[in-house]
């Protein structure tokens, strides 16, 4: 249990304050009554496969308001995004899945990069930035935009269904295909850290999971898709904003630059 978790459970801890455990921590918790001592109300969403970020934002409205809370950890939030992920890629699009795995198992990694409030984001961005690659998801046949799309109509967090819609420079591609109007329109592009993050996890992870720094990846992409190619005209176009990108995460995982808090 985390030291905010262990500390939570003393009377001493002022009111209004946000607790931290993980799922199997949780469990127990859930089957005591009442809850733990200074543990006004909590949510046990560990079994509901609640929306993370959702369940996050009503956490801070339950403590803005004087409550205390208990907040599931990090693998049993980003576990229903990875669930959804595996069905979608594993058997249709083995290599894709591995490719995805890595890319949010280096989320994970690096994920100091970006504010704590948005760790979790990051995460599930990273899991499930590439199933608009999935057959059942096909609609324009641009996979961000399908992504995104189609985690919209699941009623999934918007801000990570627009984080899935414009990640790695996207919407550089949607220009290429004549899209940039329309996920412009249904989907706000950020550009902050996590865009950052998640665009240094994609472009420096290969097709089969392995590791490349940037500039080597961006060579397999051109090698892969040919000259000529609409994903080859993107990568050109995109590669100095790409590497931005990824020059900005290293500095911040590096320390010199201050994330807020
Ligand atoms: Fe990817």
């Amino acid at each position: 249990m985390t030291a905010a978790a262990r500390g939570g459970h003393g009377s001493t801890r002022p009111r209004g304050t946000l607790l931290r455990a993980t799922c199997g921590e949780l469990a127990p918790m859930a089957r005591q009554a009442p809850f733990p001592t200074g543990v006004r109300r909590a949510h046990v969403a560990h079994r509901a496969r609640v929306n993370a970020p959702r369940f996050e934002n009503s956490v801070r409205a339950m403590t803005a308001t004087g409550g205390d809370a208990v907040a599931m950890g990090w693998a049993a939030t980003t576990g229903p995004d990875r669930d959804t992920a595996r069905q979608l890629l594993e058997t249709q699009l083995p290599r894709r899945w591995r490719h995805v795995q890595a890319v949010a198992a280096k989320a994970e990694r690096i994920s100091a990069a970006v504010p704590v409030d948005d760790r979790q984001v990051l995460v599930a961005s990273a899991w499930l930035h590439d199933i608009g690659y999935s057959p059942d998801l096909v609609d324009t046949g641009f996979h961000p935009l399908d992504g995104g799309r189609w985690l919209r109509r699941a009623h999934h967090d918007d801000r990570v269904a627009a984080l899935v819609a414009h990640h790695s420079c996207a919407w550089l591609e949607a220009e290429e295909r004549g899209l940039d109007k329309v996920l412009t329109a249904e989907f706000a592009r950020e550009d902050t850290p996590v865009t950052d993050a998640l665009c240094f996890c994609d472009l420096t992870t290969g097709p089969d999971g392995q590791d490349f720094e940037v500039h080597a990846r961006l060579a397999e992409i051109r090698s892969r898709y040919g000259a000529g190619h609409v994903v080859t005209r993107f990568i050109v176009r995109a590669e100095p904003e790409i590497v931005a990108a990824v020059q900005r995460t290293e500095r911040r995982l590096a320390g010199t630059t201050r994330q807020p808090t």
